[in-house]
């Protein structure tokens, strides 16, 4: 098994599976602020955001600093980046130093994956390439999505917004198309790329909708994604008044037709633009739940990357193991 982690396309169910269940036993221990583990005690982890980020950067650094890493973020900014040095010399500048991990966040697509073939000690984690995968935010996806009980085999997610820049869209439908779910994507047609259908890890699990009401109806979950203005160019929308009006997830939309949905949102939020503030702060809102199980799921994530056994996957073959483990993941 690599302990690289650059993202959930061909990761094997049984994997995710098993992510998925040894987050959710961080999860038990980290309920107290004061606990500490010890599983990564001696390690040293470095986070290279060479992308601006609050979420994913912060709790990598607390699951780190809980579990007893030593723990180093650096950005772009003030790093020997800005002289001009490439990021592989900047890899192997920290592998060289004995870290044991880094997880990064590049804008460029594939930037984790040019490293791995030329690091030796060194594991990747990717905390989010270009439009290409953010698989950590995938698995606390996941890890909340079987908290509320609903098993992804069957389920019904439907997914709003700006698909075409995400890498959350991305990193979600590899995720929970290997485990059974069927997406409803939805979106203005210069937001949906041509094809998207096709990244189903199986046939017919990937539907695309343009209507936001015909999308919405009957859905058991609703991911909200956010317009990614920066990386867009011109022309992509005729304004975000329009946006809005065609897309944006309403109180009014969600009562009239997915009343029951879990409503999600990876973050960061543009509140009345994709997402209206009734229904991110709403009771069937999970947006903050989010972000509580991402240092719980990025706990198992560092664990696997720095090879400590108590991560405790069970063998890749042995799905139906694993998968009673989400059993215990259900409140
Ligand atoms: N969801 C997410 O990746 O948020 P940040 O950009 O704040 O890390």
């Amino acid at each position: 098994m690599s302990r690289h982690l650059l993202g959930l396309e061909n990761l094997p169910a049984a994997e995710i599976r098993a992510l998925v269940a040894a987050a959710r036993r961080h999860a038990e221990w980290l309920r107290d602020p004061a606990a500490k583990g010890t599983s990564l005690r001696g390690r040293f982890i470095v986070l290279g955001f060479f992308e601006s980020s609050t979420r994913t950067r912060v709790s990598f650094e607390a699951a780190g600093k809980r579990l007893g890493a030593a723990t180093v973020a650096i950005t772009a900014t003030g790093s020997s980046l800005d002289k001009g040095e490439t990021l592989l010399d900047t890899a192997w500048t920290f592998e060289s130093m004995g870290a044991s991990c880094l997880v990064m966040r590049h804008n460029r697509s594939g930037s984790p994956h040019d490293l791995v073939e030329r690091l030796t000690t060194m594991a990747v984690v990717n905390g989010g390439d270009g439009r290409r995968e953010h698989p950590t935010q995938a698995l606390l996806d996941l890890f909340s999505i079987v908290s509320h009980g609903l098993a992804p085999e069957g389920l019904r997610l439907t997914m709003v917004g700006d698909v075409a820049h995400s890498r959350v869209a991305r990193s979600n439908i590899y995720a929970l198309t290997a485990l059974g779910a069927t997406l409803t994507l939805c979106g203005p047609p210069t937001l949906m790329p041509a094809g998207i259908e096709k990244l189903g890890r199986a046939p017919g699990r990937v539907i695309v909708e343009h209507r936001l009401d015909e999308a919405l109806r009957g859905a058991q979950a609703v991911m909200v994604l956010r317009l990614q203005r920066e990386r867009m160019q011109e022309g992509l929308l005729p304004s975000l008044g329009e946006y809005a009006r065609l897309y944006q997830v309403t109180a009014e939309r969600l009562a009239r037709h997915a009343p029951e949905a879990l409503v999600m949102h990876p973050g960061p939020m543009n509140r009345g633009v994709e997402i209206d503030s009734q229904v991110a702060d709403g009771s069937r809102s999970v947006i903050r739940e989010q972000v509580t199980a991402g240092v719980a799921v990025r706990c198992a994530v560092l664990e696997r990357a720095c090879g400590v056994a108590e991560w405790a996957a069970p063998d890749g073959a042995t799905a139906p193991a694993a998968a009673g483990e989400f059993e215990e993941v259900r409140r």
